[in-house]
């Protein structure tokens, strides 16, 4: 069932504070797919670029740090207050934060780049068409193509017998692409990202994840138990910490606009 407006922005203001931020570990996932982008020949230097559900900001700054201006556009206020704490800290000044549901955002003109990862957004035809449209030069676009549960979130969904769900999907966007006659470059990116929680954060995961497949109310002692196989005494500089390894399959889309 489809959240409503008000249970879409609860759920990911319960997300922020776990959610992947600015980081500046070397060869890390952002930085990956930034990479990737430049190696297909865009540039984001000078740029004005429209970070769509932009989250708590692992791309938003990194562009921002290239790009003449970024509007970071999100429906969650909190995913985009640690964002604008991250910009701060670093001195950009060049990134508009606003908070909004995509639908109710309509710029007067053009970005010359488009960015959207992993935004569940933008799923139906007039969201992917204004993705597109509100792009001079090009609109990128990250979706999974698949990937693992996390953790202990495997284990917990045999137990309450739910489906994993798939929002983002690469496939699903290249398909409607083709239908439409666009062209497209496709590129998958395959990897691990090692999510670190302490214990509060870990149990805040759990319990946020699972409240997404309408488990309210998971079991403590079954919860420890599928968290237990994941300590690590040595994280976090020997205090511990749970490590998750997630491998993940993800489709950089790339569309470019034929004449700008
Ligand atoms: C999976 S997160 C991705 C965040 C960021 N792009 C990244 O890759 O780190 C999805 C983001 O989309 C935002 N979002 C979901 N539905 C939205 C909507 N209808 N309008 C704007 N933002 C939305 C969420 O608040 C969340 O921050």
């Amino acid at each position: 069932m489809e959240k409503t407006p008000d249970e879409l922005v609860d759920f990911w203001n319960r997300r922020a504070s776990t959610f992947p931020r600015y980081n500046e570990t070397a060869g890390c996932y952002a930085d990956r797919v930034l990479a990737a982008v430049e190696a297909h020949g865009l540039s984001f230097a000078g740029k004005t670029v429209l970070d769509v559900g932009a989250g708590s900001g692992q791309f938003t700054l990194k562009i921002a740090k290239k790009a003449k201006r970024v509007v970071a556009l999100d429906v969650s206020d909190q995913m985009l207050a640690i964002s604008q704490a991250d910009a701060i800290n670093l001195g950009l000044a060049n990134v508009e934060y606003v908070v909004k549901p995509i639908n109710e955002y309509r710029p007067a003109q053009r970005f010359d780049l488009t960015f959207a990862s992993m935004c569940p957004a933008l799923r139906d035809d007039d969201s992917r068409r204004w993705l597109l449209e509100s792009a001079q030069e090009a609109a990128i676009y990250l979706g999974f193509i698949d990937y693992v549960a996390p953790g202990p979130m495997p284990r917990l969904m045999e137990r309450y017998q739910v489906e994993r769900k798939l929002f983002n999907s690469g496939p699903d966007m290249e398909k409607w692409l083709k239908d439409n006659g666009h062209g497209f470059a496709g590129y998958p990116l395959e990897g691990t990202w090692t999510i670190i929680y302490d214990r509060q954060e870990a149990l805040h995961w759990c319990h946020t994840m699972l409240n997404d497949y309408g488990v309210g109310d998971p079991d403590p002692a079954f919860l420890d138990q599928c968290l237990a196989d994941f300590w690590d005494p040595a994280a976090r500089d020997g205090a511990g910490a749970y490590v998750f390894d997630t491998p993940y399959f993800v489709d950089l889309i790339v569309w470019e606009r034929k004449n700008p």
